[in-house]
């Protein structure tokens, strides 16, 4: 893996429906906001010495454009990509070209819900994958993606 600049800020995209945090299916997905898991992302990234750049999206296209941005403006990706997960070649080609530490992750645990879950074209290329632990997933992402940019210098 190439030599990442711990000076780049580590990209947090998130999927469709993702921006509904906190009304959407709160038992599944809990109460916390999308609004309140940037700032708990923010403040983990800070004890790591790593700035966060925190972007939602609905649209496919976009994603693929912020994960292209992060080829050469970003450390470490973290990456919800919602139901694109279980549905994207285009976000799982565009993981492929990046070459950094990719941590997926998922506010519920996919395999314990319907088969239509079970497979990600994400975990096929993440370096690894947290899952089913809500908001706190994220604060145990911003951990892991630290650790691997920490290991990769
Ligand atoms: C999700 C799981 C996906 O299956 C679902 O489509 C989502 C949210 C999660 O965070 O648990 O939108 O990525």
């Amino acid at each position: 893996m190439a030599k990442i600049s711990k000076t780049l800020p580590v990209y947090v995209l998130n999927g469709p429906n993702l921006n509904l945090l906190g009304v959407r299916e709160p038992d599944i997905y809990g109460r916390t906001t999308l609004a309140d898991i940037e700032k708990m992302a923010v403040a983990q990234a800070k004890k790591h010495g790593l700035a966060v750049i925190f972007r939602q999206s609905n649209h496919e296209g976009e994603l693929v454009d912020w994960l292209q941005e992060a080829r050469t403006a970003a450390s470490g990706v973290i990456l919800n990509a919602g139901a694109y997960t279980h549905t994207s070649v285009a976000i799982h080609d565009a993981l492929r070209a990046l070459d950094k530490p990719i941590v997926e992750v998922h506010l519920s645990n996919p395999q314990a819900r319907e088969d239509f879950r079970k497979d990600s074209f994400v975990s096929l290329v993440a370096t690894g994958t947290i899952a089913g632990f809500g908001a706190h997933g994220y604060v145990l992402a911003v951990d892991a993606v630290a650790a691997l940019i920490e290991g990769s210098k």
